[in-house]
């Protein structure tokens, strides 16, 4: 989902992480390849990664699947790859079940590098409507208009004009990260 400013629960992060950084995918990463959103299987991104399949088999390139209900926005440098990204989602298991690497703002286009941001919800579907239990929550906050608040839709497409809404940017990557009870990790 875009984000803008964000109402939602921020978690402010630190500084860059002493982990490894993991290799990332290894085809030409521009996108011109056959695509791992088609064929029988995924190509295998970010080979480091402490998952199931050391690394991530499930995602998506160009889109946004992602869903608002918790945000953690970060940008580079801390974040300088979709592995980056998907790393920082696997530090916070308890808060993080899927993430976005692509431009959000027109600022992250001038800037050349695409944000990372991780949620915990996914995008829903067009005609689903959630309800909340307000009076059982907590840390009930309001949510920006621009951050699409639980209304479903299609998946929406990653763009890379500064008006986030012309040119494609197959590049960005997006999926889910599912910290699975038996103590491992898919994604
Ligand atoms: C969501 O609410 C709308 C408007 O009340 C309704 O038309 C639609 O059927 C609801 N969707 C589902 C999945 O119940
Ligand atoms: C909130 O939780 C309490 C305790 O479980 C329950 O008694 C109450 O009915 C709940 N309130 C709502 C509005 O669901
Ligand atoms: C993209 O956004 C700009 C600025 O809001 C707007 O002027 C333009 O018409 C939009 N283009 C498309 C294709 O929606």
């Amino acid at each position: 989902m875009r984000y803008i400013t964000s109402f939602l629960v921020s978690l402010l992060v630190g500084v860059a992480s002493a982990n490894p950084h993991p290799a990332c995918d290894q085809d030409d990463d521009h996108g011109n390849q056959k695509g791992p959103n088609q064929g029988p299987g995924q190509t295998l991104i970010c080979p480091g990664l402490k998952t199931v399949d050391h690394g991530c088999i499930r995602y998506t390139r160009g889109f946004d699947v992602t869903g608002v209900t918790t945000e953690v926005d970060l940008t580079f440098p801390q974040i300088k790859d979709e592995c980056d990204c998907i790393q920082e989602c696997l530090k916070r298991l308890d808060s993080c079940a899927n993430y976005v690497w692509k431009f959000s703002t027109s600022e992250s286009v001038r800037s050349g590098h695409r944000t990372c941001t991780l949620y915990s919800n996914f995008n829903l579907p067009p005609t689903v409507n959630l309800s909340f239990n307000v009076d059982n929550s907590t840390n009930i906050q309001m949510l920006s208009p621009d951050n699409n608040p639980q209304k479903g839709g299609l998946v929406p497409q990653a763009f890379k004009d500064t008006n986030l809404n012309t040119t494609t940017d197959p590049d960005a990557v997006s999926g889910p990260v599912w910290a699975l009870a038996d103590g491992s990790v898919q994604c």
